[in-house]
This record gives C-alpha cells, sequence and structure tokens, in this order.
C-alpha cells in the first residue's frame, strides 16, 4: 500500500483539485466518497464536485442535534446543485439507551459522556458510511488546529483500510471565503453570526473575533477539540 500511496501521491502534486479527483477516480472508479458537515470548507468541495460533474458519492451525519440552519442548508444544497446528499443517522438502539440513562446533556457532564456521544452519533455512522470506500474525501485543512498540521494531501488510514483525501489541505481561511463569494456557494448563515467551525447544536458556539476558529466547539472542555472521526 506504501507503493500505491507514493505513486498517487506524485500524480496529485501540483494539479488542480478537479484533476486530482480525476487522477484518483481512475484508479478508484465507483469508491470515492465525501463526508461533508455542510461547513464552509465542505460547501467548497460540494460545489467544486459538481461543477466538475465528478463521480463521487456525497453523505452527511445527521447526528440528531445540528442546527435547524444546517438542516435547512442540506436541502438548499441539494437543489441548488441537484444533487444526492446520503443522510446517515446514528443508530437509533444506540441513542434510545443513552438517552434513556444518562438524558439529553449528557456531554456536558464529563469528557467520557461526551466522547460517548460522538462515539454513537458520529463515529459509529462513519463506519457504516465508509463501508467498501477506497477514497474518503474530507473538508480538513491544517490551519484549523494543531493537530491537523501534519496531514498530508492523500494519507493511508490503517485504521479504516482505505485513503483519506484531504483536497483543501493548504487552503486558508480567506481562500474558502474568497471561493464561496466569487462562486455564490450557499452556506450556513450562522458563518454570519461568529459561528466558523459548526458541529452539533448544543456543543457548537459562536467565537469572538481573534478567538481561535475552533473555540466554540465544545468550549466547556480544555484540551478536546475533536470528536474522533478524525483520529
Ligand atoms: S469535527 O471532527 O470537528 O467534527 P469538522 O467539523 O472540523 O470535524 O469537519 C472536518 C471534516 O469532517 C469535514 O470537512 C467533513 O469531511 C467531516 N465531517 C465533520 N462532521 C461531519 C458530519 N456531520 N457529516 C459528515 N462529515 C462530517
Ligand atoms: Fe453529541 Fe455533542 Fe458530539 Fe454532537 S458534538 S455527537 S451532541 S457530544
Amino acid at each position: 500500500m506504501k507503493e500505491l500511496l507514493h505513486t498517487l501521491q506524485i500524480q496529485l502534486a501540483g494539479k488542480a483539485i478537479e484533476e486530482q479527483f480525476s487522477c484518483l477516480l481512475e484508479y478508484f472508479p465507483g469508491r470515492i466518497s465525501f463526508s461533508t458537515s455542510l461547513g464552509q470548507e465542505d460547501q467548497v468541495l460540494t460545489d467544486i464536485i459538481c461543477r466538475h460533474s465528478l463521480a463521487v458519492r456525497i453523505f452527511t451525519i445527521d447526528t440528531g442535534r445540528l442546527f435547524y440552519e444546517t438542516y435547512e442548508l442540506i436541502d438548499k444544497t441539494r437543489a441548488r446543485y441537484n444533487t444526492i446528499i446520503e443522510v446517515y443517522f446514528p443508530d437509533h438502539q444506540s441513542v434510545e439507551r443513552m438517552v434513556t440513562k444518562k438524558g439529553l446533556f449528557s456531554f456536558y457532564e464529563s469528557v467520557e459522556n461526551r466522547i460517548e456521544c460522538c462515539h454513537i452519533r458520529k463515529v459509529e455512522p462513519l463506519g457504516r458510511a465508509l463501508i467498501g470506500v477506497s477514497v474518503w474525501v474530507t473538508g480538513l485543512r491544517a490551519q484549523q488546529s494543531a493537530n491537523r498540521q501534519d496531514m498530508p494531501l492523500l494519507q493511508w488510514d490503517e485504521e479504516k483500510n482505505l485513503f483519506k483525501f484531504n483536497p483543501l489541505l493548504n487552503w486558508r481561511y480567506e481562500d474558502v471565503i474568497d471561493y464561496i463569494r466569487k462562486n455564490d456557494v450557499p452556506d450556513n448563515p450562522l458563518h454570519r453570526k461568529g459561528f466558523i467551525s459548526i458541529g452539533c447544536a448544543p456543543c457548537t458556539r459562536a467565537i469572538e473575533p481573534g478567538e481561535d476558529p475552533r473555540a466554540g466547539r465544545w468550549w466547556w472542555e480544555t484540551s478536546q477539540k475533536e470528536c474522533g472521526l478524525h483520529k
């Protein structure tokens, strides 16, 4: 796998994003999937995928706790691009067990509970969504956090047994905003209300100017700023 990774990395280098997708599609036809949270980076990728009619499957995970605005944006995006966005839900029995035992806001009570909720509502459905997938596309950017700075454009994910492709890796936030403006890409109105990184409603707050872009995610926790989707 190392050899193929190396070959692909060389082939992708210096190419425009749509050409990188085309290159990967030659190797893995029908086996490339993009996970969208409907965040601004992901909206850019949806625009690129649809604009170039790339045969990339698009899916999102509905944790059951998303913002109303995010739900509206899912439908708006489907309509705008006339595309399918597959929606994955958490396993209902796991959610039922958790909320019956611990209530609807257990994630505020301990890091352990928070990780449990993220696992049930996000990580498990992601695993199902990625069954049979060879290339998982994300909207991750290196600048987003210290954890993400060392990520490569294309990496081999040993645990998931697939390639992970992060085409916007080296984009700055300004590049994302610029693309959205120039191409009239629909995005979440919450971005105009101080929200930069948007996840589940009870676990995301607006940030103040100058604050870390991810400061509004799980803001009551000091160290954890990841939910386990990206290890
Ligand atoms: S998170 O790990 O903190 O939740 P973040 O919001 O930064 O992730 O998003 C990073 C990438 O993870 C997105 O570009 C997207 O590929 C994926 N992602 C995050 N949340 C979801 C979701 N609900 N559904 C599908 N993909 C998601
Ligand atoms: Fe649960 Fe919050 Fe994680 Fe969403 S972000 S899955 S509500 S703990």
